[in-house]
């Protein structure tokens, strides 16, 4: 009797799980923990291409994210073989920044502008004309960039103003899953932060915005913290992704802050790296910090109360994705590497600029275009794929070093992300940085945080620092060598100074 009964709560025990959904650029992730925070499924379901009908201009689908959801719910669910009615939370993470406008019965109106689209640099100059670039920083303690949602939806308004004015409702990417799963219109600090209408400093929004620019309060989703409950799946969610009725979904997170938390970058100290299509240098801050001139974001974090700064390189993983599409197609990204690693450090001087999509830190510049310079005839394919790597770990540098001019003290750094895989980048960044990087045993990153965002907000764990010292470990440490470090300090110098140089140039080609 007694022994059915421990096994009987044991298969209750066992049969908890949080299911943490990353709507990510090039696919959605969904992955479950149990309750010692362990990874037991995870599924990816990819998207369609990015649609990039002009430089600079990045647009995808809605619709199609929230296909790609259903699938990895799905999925996750059934080759785990867990039931909808054993997941007790759930937690969303997503690309930060994007547009999706939603007319009075809740249907999109036009495919998203994402994250990288540049189109809005008359709208960024707009709102810092008619509001002050001042007032902006005092609203929402950020410059307003491109790449941020209210200049996307200004260009909506000035473009397309029969698409502006059906608009009830604005959305950020996971917000529009969030939607689809609970019939919520509710967001979180972390990504709203990104839209530059949120007040970062209270975490709330920022009416100052909204109405110096004409725009409708009512636009605004609620939003709330991060681990704090927003909606519960609805009836018909359950019968399309055979999770069950009734079951809590919490705020979640940008897919930065969301990652931070799966990489535990949640106490001051902790700095991470994440190469993703993006590249961001994440530094948690117990208080507000910023940079005077704008160079890297202050966002809320996904911890309460807590804030971080970060710095983004566009085209990170985005760079080695192109080389690969255009100049080795079908290649894989192992093999890419196996070839750089055959060229010398440093490449042979052939200098990658990594502004596929402009760039933000430290440049803040749309026009900003990528290229090589320092080509000869002399040049393998080798040192190609090498530069590309070393100038988007030299871009994270940019980003690395204004954090530290922050204040912020930096003694390693954690790596992350898909191009945190391969141990040779990671060496590369060790010796770009001069610090030691580490990584973690866990490499989930923004579907993890997700998930244990779910734990904390059901009262799992009683705070997200407290989930991560739980949950999270480190597992190897690389050194910087000598040899390199010297190499990639010259590169670096020569790295920083073509910019500047070809400032002039990239307004000339995009007049
Ligand atoms: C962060 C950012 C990107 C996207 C893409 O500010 O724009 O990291 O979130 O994933």
């Amino acid at each position: 009797h007694n022994h059915s009964a421990t096994s009987c709560l044991a298969r209750v025990f066992m049969s908890r799980h949080w299911l943490g959904i990353d709507t990510g650029t090039g696919s959605t992730r969904a992955l479950l923990i149990d309750p010692s925070g362990k990874t037991t499924a995870a599924f990816t379901a990819p998207h369609e291409e990015i649609r990039m009908e002009h430089p600079g201009w990045a647009e995808q689908r809605p619709a199609d994210w929230v296909h790609a959801a259903a699938t990895a719910i799905k999925g996750v669910l059934t080759t785990s073989g867990v039931s909808g009615r054993d997941i007790k939370g759930v937690g969303l993470s997503g690309q930060m920044h994007g547009l999706v406008m939603l007319d009075r019965s809740g249907s999109v109106i036009r495919p998203s502008l994402i994250w990288c689209d540049q189109r809005s640099q008359p709208q960024v100059d707009f709102i810092n004309r008619t509001v002050g670039k001042e007032r902006v920083l005092a609203s929402i303690a950020n410059p307003v960039l491109t790449g941020f949602t209210l200049p996307k939806l200004l260009w909506v308004r000035d473009h397309e103003p029969q698409h502006f004015e059906r608009m009830r409702k604005m959305l950020l990417p996971k917000d529009y899953v969030r939607f689809w799963l609970t019939g919520e219109f509710a967001t979180e600090v972390s990504d709203a932060s990104g839209t530059a209408l949120l007040n970062v400093v209270n975490r709330r929004w920022s009416f100052d915005m909204t109405d110096a620019l004409g725009l409708d309060r009512d636009i605004l989703p609620s939003v709330h913290e991060s681990t704090e409950v927003s909606g519960v799946i609805s009836t018909h969610a359950a019968e399309l992704t055979g999770l069950a009725a009734g079951t809590p979904v919490v705020g979640g997170g940008g897919d930065q802050a969301a990652g931070a938390v799966g990489n535990g970058i949640v106490e001051p100290g902790l700095v991470s790296c994440t190469l993703g299509t993006s590249g961001v240098v994440f530094a948690h801050t117990d208080k507000v910090a910023w940079d005077p001139l704008g160079r890297v974001h202050t966002f809320c974090h996904a911890v309460k109360d807590k804030w971080h700064v970060m710095g983004v390189t566009q085209g990170a993983g985005l760079s080695l994705q192109w080389f690969r599409n255009q100049l080795a197609p079908g290649a894989s990204y192992d093999s890419l590497m196996s070839e750089a690693a055959a060229a010398p450090a440093g490449s042979q001087d052939l200098y990658w600029l990594p502004y596929l999509m402009g760039e933000r830190s430290p440049h803040l510049d749309a026009n900003a275009r990528g290229g090589w310079i320092g080509l000869t005839a002399r040049h393998t394919r080798a040192d190609l794929i090498r530069s590309v790597v070393e100038g988007v770990s030299w871009s994270q540098k940019d980003c690395l070093e204004i954090v530290e001019g922050l204040g912020i003290p930096v003694h390693s750094i954690r790596a992350s992300g898909g191009g945190a895989r391969s141990p040779f980048w990671r060496q590369i960044l060790a010796d770009v940085f001069e610090k030691p990087v580490t990584n973690l045993d866990n490499q989930e990153g923004s579907a993890y945080g997700a998930a244990l965002l779910a734990m904390v907000g059901t009262g799992e764990f009683s705070s997200v620092p407290e989930a991560c010292r739980a949950t999270i470990r480190e597992a190897d440490s690389i050194a910087p060598r000598e040899s390199e470090v010297r190499t990639y300090a010259r590169g670096y110098a020569n790295y920083r100074s073509l910019y500047p140089a070809l400032r002039p140039i990239y307004s000339q080609i995009t007049r």
